[in-house]
């Protein structure tokens, strides 16, 4: 297992402000060549050949269509039905865009692979300590998985609790740090986004304020700032953050920073999943150490969400899914995005929302412009549902088909309904 899953491992541990317990010495790391000999190990992936999935209706961003065609070839929705060497019967079924998980840690191509067969078909990395291991992840050359894309080592304050989130040591920001210098290090080493970490005793409000500045000035590059208390979230606000990660469990957010969430066109990626995991799965709780001395309760987690939905702010779907980390500690790649849709629809999301939550919006919101909506000239990262996502949001896991770039996935997982 790689940093990513240590570091993973540290955001969940960072959830619970009482943890005692270390993750970080039971993962073992992943190195670039052996993501390369995972590459090599994968059976050769289907040919793309052009194709039309017939008779199908398909998301347009706010419904379903009438029955009609899509047509792709070499990678993207076309709209020239000639040559078709592919035909699949969608009669009765569902068509839409491949998921995004915005807020995830894929280590490999293994968890990869395995994230694409539930249908997510992009996976942002919200970290990343081992650059040479993340490039090679990134470019890893298959055409059967999900794309990925990949936050750098992220902005540590050194007195940032009780060593959640930790990058190498080298790496922490203390008061006198230049950030600058930072994020163009961040960028220069191929990351996508600059990761804060807004905590008690961590990155100064200065600080937070100077790498976004910098980031978005000097790079024209987008920030994602993580919050799990009302203090840090008022911070990451307060910074002009693109997107917040995760979602205060201490308490309720004031409506007033509710309201400058919107007013400054930030979004939320709450990851309700990993809180629902930690909440409820009493050996995990255990094994971070978690006593009632503090304020947390998932019922927080709910409420803080649904205030955001009400309130218009734009909510993102991500899981901050790690996979196994640890004997009895697994949140697992994929199902665990369709878990995140119905987390958010009992918060009172509607399907549409929660739908547009893993596509249209996260592909808006992350600058994904290629993703997201079925058109001509996007990606062909498709997802055929025997069942309408509309009706009852569970229904994204009644999964036919999964396509990424065009390339059928053979090893697609229906989850029982
Ligand atoms: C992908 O292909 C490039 C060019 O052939 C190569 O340099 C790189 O090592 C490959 N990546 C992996 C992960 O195998
Ligand atoms: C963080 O760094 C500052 C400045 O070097 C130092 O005063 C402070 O004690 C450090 N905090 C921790 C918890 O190490
Ligand atoms: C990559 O990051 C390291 C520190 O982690 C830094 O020393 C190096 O200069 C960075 N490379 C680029 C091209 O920015
Ligand atoms: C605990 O949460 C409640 C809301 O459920 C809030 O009113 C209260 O201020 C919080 N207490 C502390 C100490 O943060
Ligand atoms: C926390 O409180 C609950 C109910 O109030 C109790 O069942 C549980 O044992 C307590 N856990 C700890 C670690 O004190
Ligand atoms: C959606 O489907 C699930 C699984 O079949 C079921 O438990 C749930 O009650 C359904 N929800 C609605 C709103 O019908």
């Amino acid at each position: 297992m790689s940093t990513n899953h240590r570091f993973s491992a540290l955001v969940l541990a960072g959830l619970f402000s009482n943890t005692l317990a270390c993750l970080q010495d039971l993962q073992p790391r992943m190195t670039a060549v052996e993501i390369e000999n995972q590459v090599h190990a994968r059976r050769a992936p289907s040919i793309a050949t052009k194709t039309a999935i017939q008779n199908v209706r398909v998301f347009d961003g706010q419904g379903f269509t009438h029955p009609q065609s899509i047509i792709f070839a070499n990678g993207h929705i076309v709209a020239d039905t000639e040559d078709i060497e592919t035909a699949v019967d969608g009669t009765g079924q569902f068509l839409i865009p491949g998921l995004i998980d915005a807020h995830v840690h894929v280590p490999d191509i293994v968890g990869l692979a395995r994230i694409t067969s539930y249908g997510v078909t992009t996976a942002l990395n919200m970290a990343c300590n081992a650059y040479t291991a993340c490039n090679s992840l990134k470019h890893n050359n298959r055409t059967d998985v999900a794309s990925l894309l990949s936050a750098g080592i992220a902005a540590v304050g050194n007195g940032s609790g009780n060593g959640a989130l930790q990058p190498p040591p080298e790496t922490l920001i203390y008061p006198d740090t230049d950030v600058t210098q930072l994020v163009s290090w961040v960028f220069g080493n191929g990351s996508d986004y600059y990761k804060i970490k807004a905590s008690y005793g961590g990155v100064s409000q200065e600080q937070q304020n100077t790498i976004v500045s910098t980031t978005h000035d000097a790079f024209d590059g987008q920030t994602m700032t993580h919050a799990s208390d009302i203090e840090s979230y008022i911070e990451a606000v307060t910074s002009r953050t693109d997107g917040i990660q995760h979602i205060p469990d201490d308490g309720l957010i004031p409506s007033c920073t509710i309201a400058a969430i919107k007013r400054n066109k930030q979004f939320v990626t709450p990851t309700m999943s990993v809180f629902k995991y930690g909440y409820s799965n009493p050996a995990v709780l255990a094994f971070l150490g978690r006593t009632n001395s503090t304020n947390t309760t998932y019922a927080h987690v709910e409420e803080n969400v649904r205030r955001l939905y009400k309130a218009g702010v734009p909510i993102v779907a991500g899981t901050d899914a790690v996979g196994p980390i640890a004997p009895g500690l697994d949140l697992p790649f994929g199902s665990t995005l369709h878990e995140e849709l119905q987390l958010l629809n009992g918060v009172g999301v509607t399907p549409l929302d929660a739908l547009r939550a893993a596509t249209v919006e996260s592909a808006k919101w992350h600058r994904l412009f290629d993703r997201g909506s079925i058109s001509i000239g996007k990606r062909a990262d498709l997802v055929l549902l025997k069942s309408n996502p509309l009706l009852n949001i569970s229904n994204t896991q009644d999964i036919a088909k999964v396509w990424v770039g065009g390339v059928e996935i053979e090893d697609v997982i229906t989850l029982t309904k």
